[in-house]
């Protein structure tokens, strides 16, 4: 019980939800719970303004609630963002796993999850984030049909991470053409930190077009076999942030764009697929922006993996798909000399763009 371990008087001081920084007006927030599967889940709707809350499930090993409330509600309110700058007709919403998904998840645990995202009647649709595989949204697809980035032997659109990769590299190339007036990597030392799904893709991507790519990541196994693949470098240092680089691609967690590293960074560019990079938007945004740091924002460039997920939904095509995420480049430039002209960080022109299609629509209702 809570009362056991933190008196009501500190609860009433913390304000556990809607005080919540990150809260930022969520319509619906639904902790979820099964003692016989061990589920533990929180599904974070932000905004449903231009259509139902789409986005991934992460399953991930929070150290407490509070992390894992935390990383939901910030997760879903990009979300919202990210759909609303791409044009989409679809709302931000999130879910979180509390486990270990090498060892806790089970298909029985993954089953109670559809079950109750389909309590929540499609104001809710999940897909696969951290932690989760297309075969995870194969089975939850068994018992809800609000759910996407199923196989594409199943009819769905199949694996969203190389879309994403390709939407990133899409946006790294904007950011490269803006700040040093062309956009070709060849040459470019650029480190993809987190060598996952998307890392992956995006470091094939920049392999094929010549850029001198190192890697970083936490699993050892992993470094070895991309790094066999694509003839690319492993980062053997102790600090990443410190190193002399043309491009930094954030593309493990989130906030690695902090207090701490933020005067060690030595980049000119940071375009990446991970979410929520900057760990306080407006602050660091500002920062970067003083030190000349050109940042593409994550939710704007990161979105070709909604984009091939809703192809489920809207039932376009491959060739929509690549044209959609090809489309990131011209947006990226747009919000880069957006910022210029407004004098503002490239997260809040990007920012404000997404809003006014919100506001926009409200207004319409
Ligand atoms: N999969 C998608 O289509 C998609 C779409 C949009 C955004 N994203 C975001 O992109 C990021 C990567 O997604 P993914 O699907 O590739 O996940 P993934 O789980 O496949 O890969 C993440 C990788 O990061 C590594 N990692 C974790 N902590 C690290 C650390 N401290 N330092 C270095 N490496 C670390 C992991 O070992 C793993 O290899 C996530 O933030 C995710 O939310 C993914």
């Amino acid at each position: 019980m809570v009362t056991e371990v933190i008196n009501t008087n500190e609860l009433h001081k913390m304000d556990p939800v809607f005080g919540q920084m990150s809260f930022d007006n969520h319509e619906q927030i639904v902790f979820c719970n099964d003692k016989d599967t061990g589920l533990k889940a929180i599904i974070g709707i932000h905004n449903t303004v231009l259509g139902p809350a789409l986005g991934g499930t992460r399953m991930w090993n929070y150290t407490s609630e509070w992390e894992a409330l935390n990383d939901v509600l910030r997760l879903s309110r990009g979300m919202t963002y990210k759909s609303a700058i791409t044009g989409l007709n679809l709302g931000g919403g999130k879910a979180v796993l509390i486990g270990d998904a090498k060892t806790q998840k089970t298909p029985e645990l993954m089953l109670k999850f559809g079950e109750f995202v389909h309590s929540l009647g499609g104001k809710y649709i999940t897909a696969e984030d951290v932690g989760m595989a297309t075969s995870d949204m194969d089975l939850v697809r068994t018992v809800t049909p609000y759910v996407t980035g199923i196989s594409e032997s199943k009819g769905g659109a199949g694996n969203p991470s190389p879309i994403t990769a390709y939407g990133v590299f899409m946006g790294m190339k904007a950011a490269a053409k803006y700040k040093f007036g062309s956009d070709v990597l060849e040459d470019k030392v650029v480190y993809v930190q987190g060598i996952g799904n998307v890392g992956e893709a995006l470091v094939e991507n920049l392999s094929n077009e010549g850029a001198k790519v190192y890697i970083a990541d936490i699993n050892q196994e992993r470094l070895e076999e991309v790094r066999d693949k694509y003839s690319v470098e492993i980062y053997g240092g102790s600090n990443l942030y410190a190193e002399k680089m043309d491009i930094y691609a954030p593309c493990a967690l989130g906030a690695t764009v902090n207090d701490f590293t933020i005067n060690q960074l030595n980049t000119k560019i940071i375009a990446g697929a991970a979410n929520n990079q900057l760990a306080e938007e407006q602050k660091h945004g500002k920062m970067l922006r003083e030190r000349g740091i050109v940042y593409a924002p994550d939710f704007l460039i990161n979105a070709g993996g909604i984009i091939n997920v809703y192809a489920e939904l809207e039932n376009y095509d491959r060739k929509e798909i690549m044209r959609k995420t090809e489309n990131i480049y011209n947006t990226t430039l747009e919000i880069l000399k957006k910022a210029d002209t407004e004098n503002i960080t490239t997260h809040q022109a990007a920012f404000n763009v997404a809003q006014a299609r919100i506001d926009a629509r409200k207004n319409e209702k």
